[in-house]
This record gives C-alpha cells, structure tokens and sequence, in this order.
C-alpha cells in the first residue's frame, strides 16, 4: 500500500497465479453472447462506440487510450440499462419457464405473457442510473416498478427516474440505507427486488445484471479486432457495489485466463469498500460507513456485493482510491480534447479513470505506481466511460464553472 500528496492511494495485488474458476463459470463467451442477442432486439440498441484517443495517449506516452463510450446507450446516458433490462429479461424466461431459450423482447412485453405471470411489481434501490434504466425497461415491458433513491440524490436524478414512468421513495440516509430498506418494503408489499448487489441468499439476479453488462464487452472485443488488437493491455474500471467491475474484469480473465489484461479498480476514497477490503486482506468484503459524500454519485456505496467482492478478490490487480477533483479532472480532460481527438461526454462517475490514469501519467510521486503497474509505450489501456450527462446542472458547474478544481499545488507546469 502507498499514500501520496495527491491524496491518492493503491494496493498492488500480487497474484502468482489467478483463480479464474468463478470469472469462468459466470462470465463466459456463451453467457455474453446471450445478453448481446437480448440486447439485440432491443428497440433503438446500436453498438456504443469505442473511441480511440490517439494524441491523448501520445502525450501520456502510451500505445494507445481506448474508451467504451457508454454515455448515450439506448438514450439513457449510462451502461446500467445494460444489467437491469438483462436482469428483467432473465427473471421474466424464469416465471415462464424458458430459462435457456432465446425470447423475442415483445413477445415478453404481450399481453399473453402477463396473463401467465400476474402483475408483478419491480423494486429496486440506486443511486440514479440503475433506477433509470429498470424503470425504463419494466415500462417498455408493461410492468409498473418502484424506485428507491437516498436523500442526497439529486432532483435531476430523481426526475430522470419518474419520467420512465417509475413510483420514486425517498430514504433518509445513504444509497446502503435505500438498499435496506427497499429489500423491508418489498417482503412487506410482495415486490421483486432487481438489485445490482447481492447479499445472502440473493445472487441469482445480480448475476444476471453483470452478465447484461457483457454486451459493452464483446462489442469492445470485436471493435478492438477491428483495429488489429487482441485485447487491451491494461483495464481501468471505476466501483460502487463493483458489480461492474466484477464483470468486465471476470469477462477478460475468462477469455484470457492468466493473460488477461492488468485490471484496476477505482473508487471514491469517501466511499472505498473495495479498497477497505483489500486492505483488510482477510478475504471478505468490508463495508464502510458515513455519509459516503462523493462527486461521483454512482460509486457512492459503503456495501460491496459479496458476489462482485468473489471475483475482485482472486482477479483485480490493483485497488486505487481517488479524491473528487481527480473526477472532475476526468471529466475536463474528456470534454476538451486534444486536436484531432474526439469529444467524450463523461460524468462524475465515467471520468474518474482517465482523470487517475492521467495522474498516474503525469505526477513524479506516482511513477512507482506508474512502473508497478508497467505503464509504458506498449500498453493499450481501456476506459468505460460508464455514463454522459446525467446530472446537467453538476455538469455545467464542474465543466463551466470549474467546480472541485485540482488543487493548486498540484498543477502541471509542463
Ligand atoms: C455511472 C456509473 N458508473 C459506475 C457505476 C459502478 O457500478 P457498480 O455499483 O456495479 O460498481 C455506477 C453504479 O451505479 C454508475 O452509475
């Protein structure tokens, strides 16, 4: 572990050899190729782009920066729809009893199948995007859900969420607390929970939400082989609960087992679960506590999810935990890019991995970290950038007004 003036930390991990059994059994090519055909047949689904930053990654002295632009999936500004719809799909095939088959979407959304399955009522908790997407996919199947929000969310969110057509709760407390007390309310009200993080005895449909993550990955796959490469060398992906991170890391150890990518995953340090966890290194996931008062309103949780916790444990190479300004760095560097380069629309929680590996690149007090983790000219290094504009008002204020600024001291003069 190493702290440094920039108030960023990091823990190498030191695998010999990677337990990949677990990232095999749950995300393997056939699981992701099952999401991909669902997602298919979406109304509106197109391919995201994956966005080479050529002069970016010239200045940083690396081969190449590769970002999976997730910022206008099927118009909802975030990769999370991916999972829930994916979630409610899988539940749905369960209710009838075609678990394995391949269901056509509006077959799933008739009249026919509500008649089997009854009026079921969709509940789930977020910190904004993945109430926005189970709210916009349980509507275009005809069914009604209720969406559990903690009290720091923003308005923008919040609306977001009830224009999809979904009931909104509000919980005193944390993202961790609206997680509590939607699980309570749905025992009491007969609701199905589509939780992105799991607990005991509820793992089924998270998942089946990391697995609907896979469509963004072998799209990737396919737009790298179009470019002439295998796979990247070097993965950063942001976390909350890390089911994402869970996901995208498991999905490259399966397909490369030993010569996966080098993964890292960052979070909030206000909300740094993961990191906690490593750094216990007992082999459980540690929650922490508080406020969890983060610009980065999608990593904002205390809970990781035991399932996601599984696979980070045996595959992630490094846990890192970054301040605000590191986002907000991200989201700058994205919105004004190098000439020749293209604009990237990025929020608080899709930045915060080009704004780290940009310090990583550029501050003297991180080239151990640089070296540990042989960033170098050969390296082609992946981003998701996880969601666009989903709070314009924060946006405006970080972009415009040059809100949660890089502190002073730490200015590059070069
Ligand atoms: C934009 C964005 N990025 C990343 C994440 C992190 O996902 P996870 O909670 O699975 O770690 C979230 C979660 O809501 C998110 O909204």
């Amino acid at each position: 572990m190493a702290d440094t003036p920039l108030g960023i930390s990091w823990i190498m991990k030191d695998h010999t050899v990677k337990n990949i059994d677990l990232a095999t059994k749950l995300f393997s090519m056939k699981d992701a190729l099952t999401a991909r055909r669902f997602h298919k047949q979406i109304p509106g689904y197109r391919m995201s782009a994956l966005q080479g930053l050529p002069n970016l990654a010239s200045m940083f002295g690396v081969g190449g920066i590769w970002v999976k632009d997730e910022s206008s999936r099927l118009q909802l500004n975030s990769f999370k729809v991916l999972g829930g719809s994916f979630a409610l799909y899988r539940y749905l095939q369960k209710m009838l009893g075609i678990l394995g088959e391949d269901t056509p979407f509006a077959y799933l959304a008739s009249d026919e199948v509500k008649e089997k399955v009854g009026n079921i009522i969709f509940a789930s908790a977020t910190d904004g995007n993945h109430g926005r997407g189970i709210a916009w996919a349980a509507k275009k199947l005809g069914f009604t859900c209720v969406i559990y929000v903690h009290s720091e969310t923003s308005v923008r969110r919040i609306d977001a969420i009830k224009s999809n057509g979904a009931k909104v709760v509000i919980v005193d407390g944390n993202y961790d607390d609206a997680v509590r007390q939607v699980a309570i309310d749905a025992k009491i009200n007969g609701w199905t929970i589509i939780s992105d993080t799991s607990w005991d005895n509820y793992t089924e449909i998270p998942t089946w939400i990391m697995q609907g993550y896979l469509t963004m990955l072998t799209e990737a796959q396919e737009q790298f082989g179009g470019v002439g490469l295998v796979k990247p060398t070097h993965i950063f992906i942001q976390a909350g609960v890390g089911a994402l991170a869970a996901s995208v890391i498991g999905f490259y150890h399966a397909l490369f087992g030993q010569d996966a990518p080098t993964c890292i995953v960052v979070e909030p340090d206000q909300a740094d679960c993961l990191y906690q966890s490593a750094l216990a290194n007992d082999g459980e996931p540690h929650s922490v506590k508080g406020d969890l008062d983060t610009i980065m309103a999608g990593l904002s949780c205390g809970d990781p999810s035991p399932i996601a916790w599984e696979i980070l444990k045996e595959n992630a190479d490094c846990f890192m935990k970054v301040p605000d300004f590191i986002a907000a760095k991200g989201m700058r560097v994205y919105a004004t890019p190098l000439n020749g380069d293209p604009f990237v629309l990025s929020g608080e929680s899709g930045a915060v991995t080009l704004g780290t590996f940009a310090s990583i690149m550029q501050y003297s007090e991180l080239e151990e970290l640089r070296k540990a983790l042989n960033l170098n000219e050969d390296s082609q290094v992946l981003f998701v950038n996880t969601e666009g504009n989903t709070d314009p008002v924060h946006f405006r204020q970080i972009i415009w007004e040059g809100a949660n600024p890089v502190p002073q001291q730490y200015w590059i003069n070069r």
